[in-house]
């Protein structure tokens, strides 16, 4: 029970994805609200933090374990998703820093290798979510549209959305709609 007296359900979120996407930023501007412009890549293991949210009748505790996302620490993500509900796996819609993103989601074995590793490797009732991130950029920056990221999710039956760690936009809504989605099969 939390002050407004709500039950409180926990849920452990990984946050998936190739160098660069944003997962950091994403995971700060849920926590924190904030933005940070310069990259600091995450190294070794992961980053934790949280934020709860009170739905009707509950209050979501959203435990956020930000993993890295080079290659070189890929063989650690299997041991964060022990007792996780939910997983974000996060792609960039652009390519444009091909300094940190190297390989686009337009090589379907990229983000279809986090979908791979989340099903091999997560709990079996883990839910995953797809997630296109910095739709702030210029259109004209764009490699991935809306429609093929949405097709991939449905096909594989992922929630879809696209968002911006930079300016906040839908983010909050991502973590509305997977508590809603939780509360209601608790
Ligand atoms: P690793 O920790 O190396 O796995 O990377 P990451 O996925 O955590 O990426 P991070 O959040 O550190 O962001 C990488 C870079 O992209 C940083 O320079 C961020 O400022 C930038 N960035 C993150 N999200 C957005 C976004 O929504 N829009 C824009 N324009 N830039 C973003
Ligand atoms: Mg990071």
């Amino acid at each position: 029970m939390n002050g407004n007296l709500l039950p409180v359900i926990k849920v452990k979120v990984v946050v998936v994805g190739d160098a660069g996407v944003g997962k950091t930023s994403l995971a700060v501007r849920f926590t924190d609200n904030s933005f940070i412009q310069h990259y600091k890549q995450t190294v070794g293991g992961n980053e934790f933090c949280s934020r709860a949210l009170d739905f009707k009748d509950k209050t979501v505790v959203f435990n956020i374990w930000d993993t890295a996302g080079q290659e070189r620490f890929r063989s650690l993500v299997p041991m964060y998703l022990r007792d996780a509900g939910i997983a974000l796996a996060v792609y960039d819609i652009s390519s444009h820093n091909k300094q940190y993103c190297t390989i686009l989601f337009r090589n379907p074995l990229r983000i279809l290798s986090w979908l791979l590793q989340l099903q091999q490797y997560g709990p079996r009732d883990l839910k995953c979510a797809l997630i296109g991130n910095k739709i702030d950029l210029d259109d004209d920056l764009r490699e991935v549209p809306t429609q093929e990221g949405q097709l991939l999710a449905e096909g594989h039956g992922l929630y879809f959305e696209e968002t911006s760690a930079k300016s906040g936009d839908r983010i909050d809504k991502v973590f509305n709609d997977i508590g809603i989605a939780l509360v209601e099969r608790c």
